[in-house]
């Protein structure tokens, strides 16, 4: 097996002759050795490069970043910065990016089941909308604003009833989900109507969004046209597209760009008056392929006639997704990243689970030994959000780097955040 395909690596990535990998100018090794392991590591300007990309082909503040796939105070600025909306599920999302000096009119409200107290944060700082999940939430909504809350702009979420090409977990397209208005069952009409009728909001477009880690372009053209069909007879201003856009996390994976992506949905939104409001909101191809997972080797245990097994210091608490989806990842040592990777072995973490597995089946250096650093690449999206602190395990350090600079942007967590709840 050859080395690390550098397509798989941040855009700034370099690898000297010698073989070791730097990014934004600032060696790896060296961020392992300040910050310690395991350790993310951002590129920013690859970070900067994707939002621009985004705004370019979908329009200025058409682009909503998912802030579920990687959120915190540095990328929360950046976002905003580079002229993103911020897509929040939560009230901790919502708490996360305003602190971080996020206007409210900047931001918009996801979830399934918002409750009482965030719809109320929602309507009282103003978020540019919100979007509407079920009947129960209109209903909490009408409350809120018999209340004195000022009725909020709203988009409903549909779910247009199809199936796509992603983990079953993923995918939110189809009619048996949790998210979302019944296209087929006439609920998303049910709600158009109840929404157009209550004063409690003003109803400004309909929503959907079909999965996560979708690579198959045609799954999101039939969900759009879908969508557009719905929507044309409606004459609202807005339609949100959603997320989903795949990412390649292996060598032999091909994801579709982001200009590939834009123009699907400029065919498939071709009919609609120029007047109409697109919205789209990347998470997963806006930071994956911009951070790695800096790791250092703890054991090395072959066992003969089955597999070596290789422990690193974090495992399924900084990215659960091997566990949770069986997603693949590649690995590789920063220090010798030009290396052929003519090994096998099974990379796996800290924890006391046999699952706690981060590559099944890797190729890796021979001779990997204990002390050895291993970057397992494309972990910027859905690891540091998803992180736990399962058997106690701190989360790791998050770093950007950028013109040769390291900028520790969340520091490790200690013993002592550890019983920081504790009464
Ligand atoms: C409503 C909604 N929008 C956007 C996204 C972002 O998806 P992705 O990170 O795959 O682009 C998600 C992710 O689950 C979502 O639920």
């Amino acid at each position: 097996m050859s080395a690390i395909n550098t397509h798989l690596l941040p855009q700034t990535a370099d690898i000297s002759s010698a073989g070791n990998l730097s990014i934004g100018g600032v060696s790896v090794a060296a961020i392992a050795e300040q910050f310690g392991t395991p350790t993310f590591v951002y590129d920013e300007e690859h970070i900067r490069t994707s939002c621009q990309s985004a705004v370019r082909a979908f329009g200025p503040d058409r682009v909503i970043y998912a802030t579920k796939a990687f959120i915190n105070t540095a990328m929360a600025q950046l976002a905003h910065e580079e002229g993103l909306l911020l897509d929040v599920a939560t009230g901790g999302e919502l708490f996360v990016v305003r602190n971080a000096g996020v206007p409210a009119n900047r931001c918009v409200m996801h979830g399934n089941n918002k409750s009482l107290e965030e719809l109320q944060s929602a309507m009282r700082e103003g978020l540019h909308h919100i979007v509407v999940d079920s009947f129960d939430e209109l209903q909490r909504i009408e409350v809120l604003h018999s209340e004195g809350l000022p009725a909020p702009k709203v988009q409903l979420r549909i779910t247009p009833g199809l199936h796509v090409d992603t983990h079953e977990y993923v995918a939110t397209g189809q009619d048996d989900s949790k998210f979302g208005f019944n296209l087929n069952n006439g609920d998303a009409m049910r709600a158009i109507e109840y929404a157009r009728s209550s004063p409690a909001v003003h109803l400004t477009g309909i929503h959907c969004h079909i999965g996560s880690n979708v690579l198959s372009v045609d799954n999101f053209e039939d969900a759009w046209r879908v969508m557009v069909e719905f929507f044309l007879p409606l004459n609202l201003p807005a339609i949100t597209l959603g997320g989903g856009l795949g990412v390649a996390y292996t060598a032999n994976e091909v994801a579709p760009t982001m200009e590939q992506w834009a123009s699907v949905l400029h065919r498939a939104t071709s009919q609609l008056p120029a007047t109409t409001e697109v919205f789209v909101e990347p998470g997963r191809s806006i930071v994956a392929a911009a951070g790695i997972t800096v790791y250092e080797v703890g054991t090395v245990k072959p066992i003969d006639g089955i597999r070596t097994y290789i422990s690193v210091d974090g495992g399924m608490s900084d990215n659960p997704r091997p566990m949770m989806y069986g997603s693949e990842y590649e690995a590789f040592d920063p220090q010798r990243a030009n290396a052929p990777r003519s090994g096998r072995a099974r990379i796996v973490g800290k924890h006391c689970e046999s699952g706690d597995i981060l590559i099944f089946d890797a190729a890796v250096p021979e001779n990997i030994t204990v002390g050895d650093l291993l970057v397992v690449p494309v972990t910027g999206a859905y690891g540091y959000s998803m992180a736990s602190n399962y058997n106690k395990v701190p989360r790791p350090s998050v770093v950007f780097v950028r013109n040769g600079n390291a900028r520790l942007v969340s520091r490790r967590e200690t013993f002592d955040d550890l019983v920081r709840l504790d009464v």
